[in-house]
């Protein structure tokens, strides 16, 4: 034999001394306890010691049966079916145990026993706690689905106003559809609502509701949240990439808002995506389907924007296939009044405060204001004045010092004027009430101001009025 077939020899058998060494010491700690048998049901190893009290040298060589009480391991040994996690009574403690038979060339040589849970006290507590982890989890998957659910349907979008009524009922026609929407609106008017009611009336809408705000994401953090992007695709980029909001709204709706704030670059990436129903993540190379339904918004005119070149001609028309254009509240004098009746009702309830009543002149000088945050300024004003008022009726003192002083200063302007004078300013004032109402139709303000039409139009002239028709 060569010197170094003799070396070979003598690594290999070091190497499965330093095994067995590491078989034994896991044997010995093994939590619970282990126990070998042969074939025939007799003890060849055992660490029972710590559970039991009786040493190896006590046991080796007996059948198992005649030392663990109510043991199967020389039942194993027959049958050759391993028993996993069985309930077995030792001296009084319920405990957990497993049995494997051991094969060699197929043939059973041994089986081996193993105690999982030395009681079944343990092991409920150890199941405690995964219920408790469970319902945590449960509870945020909750939370975020509850996140991603559209929050208000058509019935929170209060109106009186034809214009507004119509536009409601084309908004619930095309939510049945896939088309694309776009809301166009000054701030506040309920742009977010309409968009929300549109998924939640849709049959999509067991799917997610994502949002996207264009204006207040960098730049160049857009893309990534919208397509998302894989693992590496920047410096920065979490480990396993990030689901973009494309995905995210898979089978259900997805709002961009303020769409005229999108970057002109990002604007032709998104037309692209229009076009080609599909996406790449970023760094990514494989398409993904586009699957959500887009909803934009915006508070600016989308139209003068592209006459301005500022937003792409062909992604206006790709997003424009259906138009909500909501007027602004002080257009629909109608709506303030019902508004702050229904808005007052709502925070009473959400503020959990005593039941509140506007007084007729508070409704007045709400309805003389201009709005121009619209109904969110409502709310916020509505709020404030069910703070202020000590009693169950809100009164105009209780109103912000800038609502009540535009009032003051029409009433009192009138005051040192002459009768003519102060005929004509009403006749402006009812003029200029009667066609707002009318959105601008002419014919039907003069029959609600029950005077002719053309009666209207000198009136009109007279005072040098123009009209938005
Ligand atoms: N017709 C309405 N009926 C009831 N509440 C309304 C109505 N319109 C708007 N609101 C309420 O007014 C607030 C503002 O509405 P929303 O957030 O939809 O406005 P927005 O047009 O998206 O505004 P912004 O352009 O500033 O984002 C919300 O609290 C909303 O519930
Ligand atoms: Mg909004």
């Amino acid at each position: 034999m060569s010197e170094t077939t003799i070396s070979t020899q003598e690594t290999e058998l070091q190497k499965l001394k330093e095994s067995m060494a590491m078989m034994d010491e896991l044997w010995d700690n093994a939590s619970y306890g282990m126990v070998l048998v042969d074939e025939k049901g007799a003890i060849v190893k055992w660490n029972y010691e710590k559970f039991l009290g009786i040493s190896e040298k006590d046991v080796l060589g007996k059948p198992v049966q005649d030392v663990i009480q109510n043991t199967r391991l020389h039942i194993v040994v027959k049958t050759g079916k391993k028993e996993i996690c069985d309930v077995q009574e030792i001296n009084g403690h319920n405990v957990i145990t497993s049995r494997v038979p051991i094969k060699k060339d197929g043939k059973i040589i041994g089986a081996a026993g193993t105690i999982l849970f030395s009681d079944t006290s343990e092991l409920h507590s150890l199941a405690k706690k995964m219920q408790t982890l469970e319902d945590t989890l449960s509870k945020y998957k909750g939370e975020l689905s509850k996140l991603l659910e559209a929050k208000f349907s058509f019935e929170d979008i209060v109106t009186s106003n034809p214009k507004m009524m119509e536009l409601k009922n084309i908004a619930k026609r095309v939510a049945k559809t896939n088309s694309t929407v776009l809301i166009q609106g000054e701030s506040g008017t309920g742009k977010e609502l309409f968009a929300h009611a549109i998924h939640k009336e849709s049959l999509r809408r067991y799917g997610n509701f994502v949002t996207l705000n264009c204006a207040a994401i960098p730049k160049e953090l857009l893309e990534a949240e919208l397509f998302g992007y894989e693992e590496g695709a920047f410096t920065g980029a979490k480990k396993g990439g990030k689901i973009g909001k494309f995905e995210l709204a898979a089978g259900g709706t997805i709002l961009l808002d303020e769409i005229g704030s999108m970057p002109y670059e990002m604007q032709s990436k998104l037309l692209r995506v229009l076009e080609s129903k599909e996406f790449e993540r970023v760094g990514g190379t494989r398409p993904i389907k586009l699957d959500a339904r887009i909803i934009s918004s915006t508070n600016e005119n989308l139209e003068n924007e592209v006459q301005r070149g500022e937003f792409r001609r062909d992604l206006y028309y790709r997003l424009n296939v259906i138009k909500i254009d909501i007027p602004p509240l002080r257009n629909r004098l109608e709506d303030i009044e019902l508004l702050s009746k229904n808005v007052t009702q709502k925070l009473v309830s959400d503020l959990q405060v005593n039941k509140k009543i506007l007084a007729q002149e508070t409704i007045d000088n709400l309805k003389s204001h201009h709005w121009p945050g619209n109904v969110r300024e409502l709310r916020n004003v509505l709020e404030r004045a069910i703070n202020f008022a000590p009693k169950t009726v809100i009164l105009p003192e209780n109103l912000p010092e800038y609502i009540i002083r535009n009032n003051k200063k029409t009433s009192t302007t009138t005051t040192n004027k002459t009768l003519k004078e102060i005929v004509e300013k009403t006749e402006i004032e009812a003029i200029k009430q009667a066609i707002t109402k009318a959105q601008g139709n002419r014919t039907l303000a003069a029959q609600q101001l029950n005077i002719h039409r053309t009666s209207l139009y000198k009136k009109m002239e007279k005072y040098g009025m123009q009209i938005e028709d």
